[in-house]
């Protein structure tokens, strides 16, 4: 018998095809808080509201528009999650994770994801553009836990390179030829709602992180459990690891990552084109 979870992802899935016809995307793109402005250039298709999917859960944060979009973009066939679902929302880790296996079952290939994140590497200033080269999962919770379904990966999944080194490579080849300077780090992920205390940056800094944010480490670890290739990209909004005047408000946060949403934007562009 098939677990509740494929089910429900087979019923999701024809749900979507019923309403969008089209070829089948092969690239996925998750935008994060203030960062939703790459799907204006899509030449769309069909956009569904999130209310209106089965089994989806509905997004409650400002700044996410909640819909599912497809379409293309730099001529690749792109399926955007337009506002993500975070763990501090109240859903579970494996609602969360719930849109990231629908693409896979779609037929999506590579996941492309944007965030906001607090900077903690002392060279960082805020509108930098940070690609993840490797997370810290440990503060949040793992969306594998419980039984594993083999339909959807492995019981034990590698990760040793969750970030596609190849992708990166062609990211940073992109970046330089615009101009744009990224850093490469890792991603700690927390689970929020509250930004950290000082003492909390300061050791998630010690720890090995660069940056911290509140989304993408269960969406990457879905994502490599179901096979995908995956590119990340932060945008830094604050830097938590100031000693002094480092009140963070989620308004500074969606500002910083409206600002510099252009240059991130401008590298994801180019790099679905050469997909
Ligand atoms: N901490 C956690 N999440 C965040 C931050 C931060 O400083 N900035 C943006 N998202």
């Amino acid at each position: 018998m098939a677990s509740t979870i494929i089910g429900e992802l087979k019923e999701t899935v024809a749900f979507i095809r019923s309403v969008h016809t089209g070829e089948a995307p092969r690239v996925g793109i998750v935008l994060g808080s203030g960062l939703g402005n790459l799907s204006s250039e899509i030449e769309v298709e069909k956009e569904i509201p999130y209310e209106d999917i089965p089994h989806f859960p509905v997004s409650t944060v400002e700044g996410h528009q909640g819909k599912m979009i497809f379409g293309k973009l730099s001529g690749k066939r792109v399926v955007v999650l337009s506002g993500r679902f975070h763990y501090y929302e109240g859903y579970t880790p494996a609602q969360v994770v719930f849109p990231i296996r629908v693409m896979k079952f779609l037929g999506v290939e590579t996941l492309l994801i944007s965030n906001a994140a607090g900077g903690m590497n002392k060279a960082f200033r805020v509108g930098d553009l940070m690609i993840i080269r490797d997370h810290i999962s440990l503060f949040v919770v793992n969306p594998l836990l419980g039984k594993n379904d083999p339909d959807l990966g492995p019981r034990f999944p590698d990760m040793s390179e969750p970030y596609d080194k190849h992708l990166i490579e062609k990211a940073k080849t992109i970046a330089a030829g615009q101009g744009i300077t990224v850093h490469e780090g890792v991603y700690a992920g927390v689970t929020g709602p509250t930004f950290e205390t000082r003492a909390e940056y300061k050791l998630l800094h010690i720890a090995g992180g660069d940056a911290v944010g509140m989304s993408t480490v269960q969406e990457v670890i879905a994502a490599r459990h179901a096979g995908l290739s995956v590119f990340a990209m932060s945008v830094i909004t604050d830097l938590g690891i100031r000693e002094e005047d480092n009140i963070i408000t989620h308004e500074e946060v969606l500002q910083a990552a409206a600002a510099a949403e252009p240059k991130l934007t401008g590298i994801f562009r180019q790099l679905i084109a050469v997909l």
